[in-house]
């Protein structure tokens, strides 16, 4: 993973002059956080411990116990695999794979150049089009590997061109 460059921690301030004193409001910080940076970048922790008198291992250990929190970057674009039932039987495994091979990630990571990120989801409500995937909020259905292997090219192509 290429170096970030240092958050810009005045974005988080407005929530922790509301929060930083109240007991129980940690998981409300570090929604917060999420939502202005996309992620939980590491200093941005470091100054929400600070600001709060919370060791910084305490605010790891929270922000890595739940799933809804993430501390990488997410990619361009995010590819959610569904790993529901209907999905399973019908294959997903193989979209997993094929997505993974395509990309030379796995679930939960980022490629080097920050154009995909993936990740297994449960149920997206679409079983009779399963396997599903949903990339950006479009819903990708009835795949096979071959078929996840294009979009994705195709994201990829157009992302090139300076398309969104
Ligand atoms: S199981 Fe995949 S959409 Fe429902």
């Amino acid at each position: 993973m290429s170096q970030l460059p240092p958050s810009d921690v005045q974005l988080i301030e407005s929530t922790l002059e509301t929060y930083a004193g109240v007991p129980g409001s940690l998981i409300t910080i570090l929604q917060s956080a999420q939502e202005i940076y996309g992620y939980l970048p590491m200093d941005v922790l470091e100054h929400i411990a600070k600001r709060t008198n919370t060791p910084i291992a305490t605010i790891v250990g929270v922000a890595t116990f739940y799933a809804q929190f993430r501390l990488e970057p997410v990619g361009k674009y995010l590819i959610m695999l569904c790993q529901g039932t209907a999905c399973h039987v019908n294959g997903s495994e193989l979209i997993s794979s094929a997505i993974s091979d395509e990309l030379g990630i796995e679930d939960g990571q980022t490629t080097p150049d920050g154009l995909f990120s993936l990740e297994h989801v449960a149920c997206l409500g679409c079983c009779s089009l399963s396997p599903v995937m949903m990339i950006n909020g479009r819903t990708y259905g009835r795949l096979t590997p071959d078929k996840a292997r294009k979009v994705i090219r195709d994201l990829a192509a157009q992302s090139a061109k300076g398309e969104e």
